[in-house]
């Protein structure tokens, strides 16, 4: 409506209706928004009596304060059908858009559980899209809150096409900008697919699961019954599946380590990863490493008292702390510069490999190296766990993977072997011959075929029959082996160890070792990829 007679305006007279009008929209406008930002507050209370935060409430506790931008807050849903036909609410069940952590910018999205039960129908999807187009466009690492019954039902292939796209988007993406999947609540059927593409999975005990099919589908076709936590909870997915990176009691202590996690990536594959000053570590020689570490190759002890030493401030990230812990993988800085660690734990399974260890690791050096991450390898190795199970569930595919992904790696390398490192296993843990770049090696280092009893047992068998003292006999041919073959210098020798260091410079000589190779480039045969033995 304009001021004026007939609709016409009258020169010189103030244009009351069309300022009165602006007023009104904007209080309209300011109401409304205000309803978007509230939600269904009764639904809200469900969840927090579930123990459970709010979609925005999560933004908040995940971002810098007042940092998010949020956009298409307006989006409905075009469906038709039972329950949506009539209802059609504002954000369409996702929350989206960008802010920033620690400054650094982020693309996030968080589900809400309030509206339709977080189900995605070709509305939510497309914003979800949008913010992973924006993400890939600007190079910002984008992070999913998921809490969602799914597909969402009456929208039928739309839902299921809205799905196709991010899975799309996140396989475009990999390598690209880190991706992160908190998955808060259900998270069943195909929309698991969507933290399995992650770089990294979070998941909290007791309200988060992840199935393909629920308790009730396995009942009616296998006539098992199991609770929804037995079949896909965060105990399932962390400690056996290995789908989950890391498990949280609640939701703020995990939203403030995906805040960590952040803090430790480069924004995408081009810009390295956020540098803190040097600490002078190339100096920092620390006599307590030789403590820590028996000299009895088969006594164990706890490589992440090693790694707190070796790092700065003894402060690390640990994916998948809780499956295969017979290696450790840590991201972490020395000197200021983040690097990946792996290294096996000689307190489980006495370090050795077995096929969960070797996708654990394998999939981390791969991560480290699309994101330009110098991977640093501690290697107290008695080789790869030996029987049938494990034969048979595909052990050589599995430690396959892990060779392959640190034979393609082009980051900076480093090799440290702290004690033994045997067979196949000494080869697989970035060994000079696949490629490491500086290989360290303690005194203590035994790098062989096998252990001298071993290698003795099998060299020696008639000998040994035939003997009258076999025990004795075993332990002098053992002895006279171990010196031949298993010297700290052996390797060295023959340079395929570059140095042998003193211990207590672990830290001081990685420190150089990674200040060496900074500037490292390589160009591989062009290809359009390999074909890693997945
Ligand atoms: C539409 C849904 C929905 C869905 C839940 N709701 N899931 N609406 N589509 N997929 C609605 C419910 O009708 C309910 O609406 C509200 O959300 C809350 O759900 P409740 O069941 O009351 O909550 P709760 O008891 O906590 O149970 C949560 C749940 C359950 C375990 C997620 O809702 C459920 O089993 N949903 C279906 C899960 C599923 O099978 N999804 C499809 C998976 S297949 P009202 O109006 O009552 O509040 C899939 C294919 C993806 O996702 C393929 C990709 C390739």
């Amino acid at each position: 409506m304009t001021a004026g007679v007939n609709g016409r305006r009258i020169d010189g007279l103030p244009d009351r209706a069309s300022a009165r009008s602006m007023r009104l929209l904007r209080e309209e406008h300011r109401l409304l928004r205000r309803q978007i930002v509230e939600g269904r507050p009764e639904a809200a209370d469900r969840q927090r009596a579930l123990g459970k935060h709010t979609a925005r409430e999560r933004l908040a506790l995940l971002l810098d304060e007042d940092s998010f931008t949020e956009i298409e807050p307006y989006r409905r849903h075009q469906a038709r059908g039972p329950k949506v036909d009539g209802d059609r609410p504002y954000t369409d069940g996702v929350i989206a858009g960008s802010g920033t952590i620690d400054g650094r910018r982020v693309f996030v999205y968080a589900q809400d559980f309030t509206v339709f039960g977080g189900s995605l129908g070709a509305a939510h999807a497309a914003k979800i899209h949008k913010v992973m187009d924006l993400a890939i466009a600007t190079g910002s690492p984008v992070i999913g809150l998921n809490d969602s019954g799914g597909a969402r039902i009456q929208e039928g292939v739309l839902a299921l096409d809205g799905y196709g796209g991010i899975f799309r988007r996140e396989v475009e993406a990999s390598g690209v900008v880190p991706q992160i999947s908190v998955v808060l609540g259900p998270c069943a059927g195909g929309a698991a697919y969507s933290p399995a593409l992650a770089d990294f999975t979070f998941m909290v005990r007791g309200t988060a699961r992840m199935y393909l099919t629920g308790p009730d589908v396995v009942e009616a076709v296998s006539g098992e019954r199991v609770s929804h936590d037995e079949l896909g909870g965060a105990e399932v997915h962390g400690e056996r599946s290995g789908l989950v990176t890391v498990v949280h009691e609640d939701e703020e202590s995990c939203l403030a380590d995906v805040r960590y996690l952040v803090s430790l990536l480069p924004s995408n594959n081009l810009e390295p990863a956020p540098r803190t000053p040097p600490r002078g570590a190339a100096t920092d020689d620390r006599p307590r490493f030789a403590e820590l570490v028996p000299v009895e190759p088969n006594r164990p002890y706890d490589i992440k008292a090693v790694l707190e030493e070796l790092v700065d401030d003894g402060d690390f990230f640990e994916p998948h702390e809780l499956w295969a812990p017979n290696v450790v993988c840590a991201l972490a800085r020395i000197d200021g510069e983040v690097v990946g660690v792996v290294g096996n734990q000689p307190s489980v399974l006495a370090g050795v490999l077995d096929r969960a260890a070797a996708q654990k690791a394998a999939r981390f050096v791969r991560f480290c190296d699309a994101f330009g991450i110098p991977l640093v390898t501690l290697v107290d190795v008695p080789g790869f766990l030996p029987g049938a199970e494990q034969e048979h569930a595909g052990i050589i595919r599995h430690g396959a993977q892990l060779l392959y992904a640190y034979c393609e790696a082009t980051v900076p390398r480093i090799q440290v072997i702290l004690r033994k490192a045997y067979g196949g296993a000494y080869i697989v843990m970035d060994s000079r011959s696949i490629g490491t770049d500086l290989s360290l090696a303690w005194p203590t280092n035994e790098i062989a075929v096998m252990g001298a009893e071993g290698a003795v047992n099998v060299l020696f068998r008639r000998e040994l029959a035939a003997s009258a003292e076999p025990e004795r006999l075993r332990r002098e041919l053992a002895a006279d082996y171990a010196e031949r073959f298993m010297h700290p210098q052996y390797a060295a020798e023959r340079g395929l160890v570059d140095d042998v260091i003193d211990p207590a410079q672990t830290r001081s000589a990685v420190a150089r070792g990674l200040a060496m190779l900074r500037d490292k480039r390589t160009a591989g045969p062009r290809r359009k990829h390999g074909n890693m033995p997945l």
